[in-house]
């Protein structure tokens, strides 16, 4: 949560020169909803990647975060972005979190056995961002 907290507050403080943005999603009274923070991965042309996506749990499973995401790749498109990758853990709790990125066409593209501890592999998703819709 820290780290969640840290690259909202970078971005606050900083704006994109931050190297972070976030977008959030509110009801009609303005209270969020869900949040994805995302940025230009440094040293590339045009590769994004997607930090955080956090829904509220009393709204989860409602299609926020299925906007929120749409939300990001618009804007990362609008920055003359291509991909924009995904990084998660191959635990067993996270699989509902891949079920998420598989149904907004995000496809597996690496694994790093271990990354995180034994048997709790790095996974990579991407989506191309100019030939998907
Ligand atoms: C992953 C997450 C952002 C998805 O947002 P969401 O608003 O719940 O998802 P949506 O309603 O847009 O999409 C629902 C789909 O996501 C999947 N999903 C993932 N997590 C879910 C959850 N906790 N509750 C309901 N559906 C969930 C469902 O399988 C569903 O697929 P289906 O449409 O085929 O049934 C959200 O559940 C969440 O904040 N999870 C905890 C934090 C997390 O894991 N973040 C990602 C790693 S940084």
């Amino acid at each position: 949560m820290d780290v969640a907290l840290e690259v909202v507050d970078e971005w606050i403080e900083g704006g994109e020169a931050s190297g972070y943005i976030t977008s959030v999603i509110e009801d009609s009274s303005g209270v969020v909803l869900g949040y994805v923070c995302y940025g230009p991965t440094p040293l590339t042309s045009g590769t994004f990647d997607l930090y955080w996506i956090a829904v509220d749990p009393t709204g989860q499973g409602k299609g926020f975060g299925q906007r929120l995401l749409a939300h990001a790749e618009a804007e990362v498109r609008k920055r003359g972005g291509r991909m924009l990758l995904i990084e998660t853990s191959s635990q067993d709790s996270y699989a509902s979190t891949i079920h998420f990125y598989e149904r907004a066409g995000y496809e597996l593209v690496a694994r790093i056995p271990g990354y995180y501890r034994p048997g709790d592999d790095k996974l990579v998703f991407a989506k191309n961002l100019r030939s998907a819709g």
